[in-house]
């Protein structure tokens, strides 16, 4: 099958979150079992052009038409390590991508919005005809509004769209201007509930509700999470939506790329394992001691990665700090914030924390330490309040580090909890769950790990290597994948 990706994100050219790295490990799987693949982005000033290979101009004349009048774009082509990619740069006075940063401006919607209606214009006139175009997060969401509603019309009847969301939290909020902007013209029809207007603001158009009612099928990056935005309150008021739309929408867990995270072949550590020599854990936990300067000593390391942001449960982060010195293990955080006052927050604590011995903060992203954590701590708190897949547990069940995290989204689906899971045998238990938001369910299940690894190293052990065994490569989920593009395809 022919597939373009069109997304905001490819690792590592383009990487604010996990989104990045979901684009690029599934299109490198894709390809890998024969199918075409080309991925459209915008063209950003501040993306890591040098992992971009033989960047050249693949088409000088788009005209995006744009308020009525044109924005002429050029577009750009190249390959992130080994994925064929379209890099579409508008040249008009609104700099909609030469802004230093990719997300976090007034005119977001405008920008993305542009972004999607360049892509299909691009494939229009480039008479590019992918058998399904796959979309990402509210960023895209207009794609398949523009298509079904204007495209098809002039050529591209045959493109279908899988829309997959792996954020509820951002849908993508904009009034009337953008309909004028893109063309969509009829307010009325498109204003409506049955579309795109908003479920809770009247005054509102939202993206991501077009892309569910547009898509031909629409997917979150897991089967738990799927089942949590329509039963629960996780879609952020997109529920009603996804009722009505159930029957085309579904969840695939995000995979790893085992060529980035693998124990035996990881260059950024210094010892490389596998289960066999899963001994060697311990000479990157030195290393990691070392590093870090923290003290050399018996302690098992908890460890936190990730961004510092409300999604991702910063009381509960910061309260399993104290938790783990207080009872007796060593902490080790990587991270950066998203905003100013998180960020004040943990410098406040790094600064009170400096002469600890037996923590370390590290305030910053930094992909190389980031290997060395995986490798060498014992556990990793994930405390999330809403979690639509995540990679952190992926990465630590692949690593031997034992992941404690709240049971939620695709938490749910990766860790089952060594004293309570009813659904797995022992042998196929992978770390600790808790529940609860407070400070109290979080303890009880960093206590129960801390105390099987002090009173019970071997089984402590034999769950780090049980998480071992699972496979959470791409190979399952692509497969996934290929049998929805199958399905909604025109034939
Ligand atoms: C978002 C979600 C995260 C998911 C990632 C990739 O960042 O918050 O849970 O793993 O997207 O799909």
């Amino acid at each position: 099958m022919y597939i373009v990706q069109i997304a905001s994100e490819c690792a590592p050219v383009i990487k604010a979150g996990g989104l990045g790295d979901v684009v690029y490990g599934l299109s490198r799987e894709l390809e890998a079992r024969g199918h075409s693949i080309e991925i459209i982005l915008p063209k950003y000033n501040n993306m890591r052009y040098d992992h971009i290979w033989g960047l050249h101009d693949a088409y000088q004349d788009l005209c995006v038409p744009w308020y009525g009048d044109r924005i002429h774009c050029s577009v750009f082509c190249g390959w992130v390590h080994g994925r064929l990619c379209f890099f579409i740069e508008p040249h008009s006075e609104d700099f909609y991508f030469d802004r230093g940063t990719y997300y976090g401006c007034d005119d977001d919607p405008l920008r993305f919005a542009f972004f999607s209606k360049a892509a299909l214009e691009f494939l229009l006139k480039s008479n590019k005809r992918p058998d399904v175009i796959h979309c990402h997060d509210w960023q895209t969401g207009l794609v398949p509004v523009m298509l079904y509603e204007m495209y098809q019309h002039h050529g591209m009847e045959h493109q279908r769209v899988l829309y997959t969301i792996h954020n509820f939290k951002h849908q993508g909020f904009a009034g009337t201007e953008i309909l004028w902007a893109t063309g969509l013209n009829r307010e009325a029809y498109y204003f409506h509930y049955d579309r795109l207007r908003d479920n809770f603001n009247p005054f509102s158009l939202n993206f991501m509700k077009g892309g569910i009612v547009y898509a031909n099928h629409v997917n979150t990056v897991s089967p738990h999470h799927a089942w949590e935005a329509m039963h629960e309150d996780c879609s952020f008021g997109l529920g009603h939506t996804l009722h009505l739309k159930g029957f085309k929408f579904s969840g695939i867990l995000n995979g790893i790329d085992p060529k980035i995270w693998n124990p035996e072949t990881d260059d950024h550590i210094p010892s490389p394992y596998s289960s066999a020599t899963f001994e060697d854990k311990t000479l990157n936990q030195k290393a990691l001691r070392e590093k870090l300067l923290l003290r050399v000593c018996d302690k098992p390391i908890v460890a936190f990665i990730g961004r510092l942001d409300d999604q991702k449960g910063m009381h509960l982060v910061h309260h399993a700090m104290y938790h783990a010195l207080n009872r007796g293990a060593q902490f080790v955080l990587l991270g950066s914030a998203t905003d100013r006052q998180t960020n004040d927050w943990f410098w406040h604590e790094k600064h009170f924390l400096n002469d600890n011995p037996d923590i370390h903060l590290e305030l910053s992203f930094n992909e190389e330490l980031a290997h060395l954590i995986y490798a060498g701590a014992n556990m990793m708190v994930v405390p999330s309040k809403f979690e639509p897949c995540g990679l952190t547990q992926l990465i630590s069940l692949r690593y031997g580090t034992v992941p404690v995290v709240r049971g939620v989204g695709g938490l749910v689906s990766t860790v089952f909890d060594w004293d309570y899971d009813n659904e797995h045998p022992r042998e196929e238990r992978t770390g600790f769950v808790f529940y609860d938001t407070d400070q109290y369910a979080m303890e009880s299940a960093l206590n129960r790990a801390i105390d099987l690894y002090y009173n019970e190293p071997q089984l402590f052990q034999q769950l780090a290597l049980q998480g071992m065994q699972y496979d959470y490569s791409w190979k399952n989920s692509g497969e996934e994948y290929i049998a929805i593009y199958d399905r909604i395809r025109h034939r």
